[in-house]
């Protein structure tokens, strides 16, 4: 079957998407710019014949608002970011901008992260508060802070359209295995897993909520609910209060290890970052 382009004005995306079920993947177009939503599921991905972005679960508003980065509200505190890019902090007097020339310079990065190296499992968050704290001599931002998701979604839309694309070999190996074994064990008072709902019963409703494969390629993500930039880790800690659940910590290992083996599970979707959810 060919793939199929997906453009803005297209009415009726749902009944489309019916007929997408295919090995050929599915695009949509932003800002003349095609990405993957739909695309055969990687060999790890055990139980899944395709993986999809989580855009094609939203309705036909919440959707059109990613389609234009000037209705995209995500836009709003990529813009904070730039000037974040280049305000001198801490003890060392500088910007970011005094050692990166140029934020495009980091386009790609976003497919690789979380990525193993020397024993640990680092993140974008990670990366950034790095600098911070041993370039700058300026304090660490709050992992899901408003200054780091903003600086997340400036860093990650560089590499908006390419395809995700982690490492899950070598060092990475422990920590994917150690994800994997998160996804699937049963937590909380209602006793579910990540797979339960985004595994088991996608492209199903719970309550009002169209159930999506709970796929990371979008974020930070801008949410209507909270009216800002979400972080993954945020987003897992949600999910677990949901189902009554003590949530890892934000910036942990379990949840790090977890958005790697999901990051994993989305191989072939383009970053939509910043993306925009309910
Ligand atoms: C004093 C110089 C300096 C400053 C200031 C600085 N960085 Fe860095 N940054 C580096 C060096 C050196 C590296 C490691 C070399 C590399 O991987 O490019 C790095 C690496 C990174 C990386 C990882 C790149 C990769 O491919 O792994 C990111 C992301 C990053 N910096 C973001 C920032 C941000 C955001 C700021 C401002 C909050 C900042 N940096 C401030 C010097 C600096
Ligand atoms: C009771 C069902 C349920 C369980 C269990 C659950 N989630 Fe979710 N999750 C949802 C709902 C509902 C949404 C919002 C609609 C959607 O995108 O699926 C969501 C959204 C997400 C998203 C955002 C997807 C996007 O495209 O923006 C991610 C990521 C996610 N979940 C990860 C997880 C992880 C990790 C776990 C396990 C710790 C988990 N979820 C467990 C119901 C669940």
């Amino acid at each position: 079957m060919k793939a199929i382009k997906l453009l803005v004005s297209t009415a009726c995306f749902m009944g489309m998407a019916a007929s997408t079920h295919a090995e050929e993947p599915a695009t949509l177009s932003i800002e003349g710019q095609a990405f993957t939503i739909q695309a055969s599921a990687p060999a790890h991905t055990e139980n899944l014949d395709e993986v999809t972005s989580g855009w094609i679960y939203r309705t036909k508003e919440t959707r059109a608002l990613q389609l234009d980065d000037f209705d995209n509200p995500g836009f709003v505190f990529v813009d904070k970011a730039i000037d974040l890019w280049n305000e001198v902090d801490g003890s060392e007097d500088k910007s970011c901008a005094s050692c990166h020339e140029n934020v495009e310079d980091f386009a790609g990065l976003r497919t690789t992260l979380p990525r193993a190296e020397d024993g640990e499992l680092v993140t974008m968050e990670d990366l950034v508060n790095e600098c911070r704290t041993e370039q700058m001599g300026a304090e660490p931002w709050k992992y899901s802070g408003g200054k780091m998701t903003g600086m997340t979604a400036l860093i990650g839309l560089q590499s908006r359209g390419m395809l995700m694309n982690v490492a899950i070999d070598g060092e990475a190996a422990a920590f994917w295995e150690k994800g994997k074994e998160l996804y699937y064990t049963r937590v909380g008072q209602l006793d579910m897993s990540c797979s339960n709902c985004h595994e088991d019963n996608y492209d199903t409703m719970i309550r009002a909520d169209h159930l999506s494969q709970g796929q990371t390629n979008g974020f930070p993500t801008y949410r209507l609910k909270n009216a800002k930039l979400n972080s993954t880790h945020a987003r897992f800690k949600g999910c677990m209060k949901n189902i009554r659940a003590q949530p890892y910590k934000v910036g942990g290992d379990e949840f790090k290890s977890l958005e790697l083996y999901i990051a994993s599970r989305g191989q072939g979707l383009s970053v939509e970052t910043p993306s925009v959810r309910n």
